[in-house]
């Protein structure tokens, strides 16, 4: 049976780690981080990604702020809001919370995010980073994914990594991220032909669709990485990932849970890009 990884002790103890260079960063340079989450109109999921991320940011001494505006607020406004967190000094970190409500473009409004408090990664300028393999913010459910491979100090390089799926958000800056680290990589999505056998080369699966149990247990590679990212709520509340997760278990060498795997995961990197960002405007080295 795999090993199932505990994303919730992962992302515990980064926190820890994040929480002493947090009191570090104030004891010996006077900054105390900063994260405003800019939430429009109402959407119960949104809520409580956004109060969760809150919570946690306190937990470790990150000063958060939340800003909620109605569902009727205009692109103009909302880019204003930006703008006026760009210019607060207290705030290191910028993050609009997804989805928008229809009158608003996303791409514009995730271009007005100053990139250097950009702590999702989704401004132009990050993502074209991303892509030269250059430093900058980057999004976090990749980073987190990146963490939980790291954690069990299994071999990336010469891989082949199978990902399902091809956001913005989670399956191309995940597919980017692995390549650089020399894995052999595929990318799938609807129109992929035969996901079954695509899946079946696998030595490490990330799959984030968002389609409860698409990914059958018996199509996982014997001793594989699963990595599942998908989460979608049943209407009994129940949270349900994209992989059938008691046969997958059968096949694979590690899987991750749903809930308890990724989600902890990515707010852990979202804390840790904060923290980045408010070094990097302050002009305090990175260590390590
Ligand atoms: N744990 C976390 O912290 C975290 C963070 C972010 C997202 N998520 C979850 O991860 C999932 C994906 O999120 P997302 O934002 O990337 O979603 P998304 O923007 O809806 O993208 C879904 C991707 O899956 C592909 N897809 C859909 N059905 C498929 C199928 N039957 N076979 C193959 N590919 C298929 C789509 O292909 P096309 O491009 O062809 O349409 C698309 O590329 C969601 O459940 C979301 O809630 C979790």
């Amino acid at each position: 049976l795999a090993v199932v990884i505990d994303g919730k002790a992962l992302a515990a103890k980064i926190q820890k780690v994040i929480r002493g260079e947090v009191e570090e960063l104030k004891r010996a340079y006077g900054v105390t981080p900063g994260l405003a989450a800019i939430l429009v109109g109402e959407n119960p999921a949104s809520e409580i990604y956004v109060r969760n991320k809150a919570r946690t940011c306190e937990e470790v001494g990150i000063h958060s702020e939340v800003h909620r505006l109605g569902g009727e607020t205009s692109e103009t406004e909302l880019s204003h809001r930006i703008e006026s967190l760009n210019k607060n000094p207290a705030i290191h970190g910028i993050l609009v919370q997804l989805p928008l409500p229809k009158q608003i473009r996303e791409s514009e409004i995730l271009a007005t995010v100053s990139p250097e408090k950009d702590v999702d990664g989704f401004h132009p300028e990050n993502q074209g980073r991303l892509l030269l393999g250059e430093p900058g913010l980057r999004p976090c459910t990749p980073e987190g994914i990146l963490k939980i491979l790291e954690s069990t100090g299994t071999e990336i390089s010469g891989k082949k990594a199978v990902v399902v799926g091809r956001s913005r958000v989670v399956g191309k800056p995940v597919a980017i991220m692995l390549l650089e680290r020399h894995a052999t990589v595929t990318l799938c999505h609807s129109r992929t032909r035969d996901l079954k056998e695509e899946v079946g080369r696998a030595e490490i699966l990330i799959a984030a669709m968002g389609k409860p149990h698409t990914i059958r247990g018996d199509w996982i590679r014997e001793g594989s990485f699963v990595v599942d990212v998908g989460i979608t709520r049943a209407e009994n509340g129940k949270l349900t990932g994209d992989v059938e997760f008691d046969t997958a278990r059968e096949h694979a060498a590690y899987i991750t849970p749903v809930p308890g795997g990724v989600g902890p995961m990515t707010i852990a990197m979202l804390l840790a890009n904060t923290l980045k960002a408010a070094r990097s405007i302050h002009g305090v080295a990175l260590e390590g």
